[in-house]
């Protein structure tokens, strides 16, 4: 099963206009010559912006967005909204949503499952804090995620799942590629419980100090398709570099 590799720069609430001008003139010759999907996340105000600039061969994704139809919901952004300014993809259960935001599992589902009905490609993020991994729970962790995120969500090989071990994000400590691949390739298991043979299609990315030394380790992974980049994401030499070294 050749799964397409995806590297999605997740760029939080990062760069402004026109940082983020420069950033795709460099980038799309880059996602131009590769054989990998290129995904964006931009702060969801720059949505429209960064489709514009895309081309074809870049994707681009909502952070977060809202279930509920248009309506009295001061602050929010609609599934629709998110389409309308040129997104494909909308990312859910980012453990700073969960941790900062308390987002509970019953709301990321909700959100997973209401992009997914209204045709944007959910990537679902999961993954155990320190005091978990160090409780030895890391596998129960994952289990309990892939179950309650995915309870709104039909089994469907265009959903993505990323890895996210929340101490590795942000921290510069990257998980050991095995460790990656041991949580990875439960993650699938549990995806070929639930939804059968589609598992296999289904893209698993890790992310979490993603650095242009230490993609290929992990893309070298039997169950590892790709990387969800934050802090490295945020230049564009070190994002075609995660990119490039990524894909050889
Ligand atoms: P990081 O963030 O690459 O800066 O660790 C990854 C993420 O939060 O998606």
């Amino acid at each position: 099963m050749t799964r397409r590799p995806i590297f999605a720069a997740n760029w939080k609430m990062n760069l402004e206009s026109s940082d983020i001008d420069k950033f795709m003139e460099d980038i799309v010759p880059v996602a131009n010559n590769t054989s990998a999907e290129v995904v964006i996340f931009p702060p969801s105000v720059y949505l429209a912006q960064v489709a514009k600039a895309a081309g074809s061969k870049i994707r681009v994704g909502s952070q977060n967005h809202y279930w509920e139809k248009p309506g009295a919901f001061t602050g929010e952004i609609s599934v629709n909204m998110v389409k309308d300014c040129g997104a494909t993809y909308a990312l859910a259960g980012h453990s700073e949503r969960r941790h900062i935001f308390n987002e509970s599992a019953e709301i990321v589902t909700r959100k997973a499952g209401v992009a997914q009905k209204e045709g944007l490609l959910p990537m679902i993020c999961v993954g155990e804090t320190l005091e978990e991994r160090e409780a030895g729970e890391t596998l129960d962790v994952l289990r309990s995620d892939i179950i309650c995120s995915l309870r709104d969500v039909e089994a469907n090989a265009d959903v993505v799942i990323a890895y996210e071990p929340v101490w590795a994000i942000g921290t510069g400590l990257t998980c050991p590629p095995d460790k990656a691949q041991e949580a990875i390739g439960y993650i699938r298991s549990q995806l070929r419980e639930l939804w059968g043979d589609v598992a296999d299609e289904i893209r698993i990315l890790y992310g979490g100090s993603v650095k242009p030394g230490n993609i290929a380790e992990l893309m070298a992974c039997q169950d590892i398709d790709g990387g969800l980049i934050g802090g490295a994401s945020l230049k564009a030499d070190s994002f075609a570099a995660i990119i490039e070294n990524g894909t050889k």
